[in-house]
């Protein structure tokens, strides 16, 4: 039971569609009508410039950690990483966006910071020097994916890494759009780094 109430929590936090929040109440503008379309950080950088991608970001990286931290406070016998994952879940599949969401990417973040503050910090790192080299996000969030799942083999705990394999893969199956335009050359780059 403990399980479908944090899960049902964890879901409904990710479902909070910070992107199209930010460009409706901030700008006037449906985000999901702009750029890639995504209600995620990168186009809202891309649509709504510096300031509304950073609020979109940190609201979906702690939207995951959140989820993770809510059943430590109720000391709850559940597996926290099992209940992140509804959190990515509703930041992809939004009750509140009708199901349309984000790339995983910020949330699956949220989630390893809520638990494993060490590989976040490392998951950040491989980001922002992917991104400093390729100047591609989505290239630079499925790498940070690969190097995640890498990464945690050494912090031998089973359950995170079937976890980070998981998330991992999900953020590569929400950029098969993102890896078709990449090949065919058709991927924008930052221009802000
Ligand atoms: O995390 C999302 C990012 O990797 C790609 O977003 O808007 O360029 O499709 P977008």
């Amino acid at each position: 039971m403990e399980y479908v109430l944090f899960a049902l929590i964890a879901y409904l936090l990710g479902s909070i569609p910070s992107a199209l929040i930010v460009g409706k109440v901030g700008y006037k503008i449906d985000i999901r009508e702009h750029g890639s379309g995504n209600l995620g950080g990168t186009n809202t950088f891309r649509v709504l410039g510096k300031k509304a991608g950073i609020i979109v970001t940190l609201s979906d990286i702690l939207k995951g950690t959140i989820a993770v931290i809510i059943p430590l406070l109720f000391d709850a016998e559940v597996n926290r990483l099992i209940i992140g994952i509804f959190a990515v879940f509703g930041h992809t599949y939004p009750l509140f966006a009708k199901f349309k969401g984000g790339k995983a990417v910020a949330t699956s973040g949220g989630i390893i910071l809520g638990i494993n503050p060490l590989l976040f910090i490392i998951m950040i790192f491989t980001f922002l020097v992917s991104l400093y080299i390729s100047k591609y996000v989505s290239l630079s969030s499925m790498i940070t994916g690969v190097v995640s799942v890498i990464v945690s083999l050494f912090f031998q705990d089973i359950g995170l890494i079937i976890v980070i394999f998981i998330l991992a893969a999900f953020v590569f199956y929400r950029h098969r759009e993102n890896i078709k335009r990449i090949k065919n050359g058709t991927e924008p780059k930052i221009k802000w780094m």
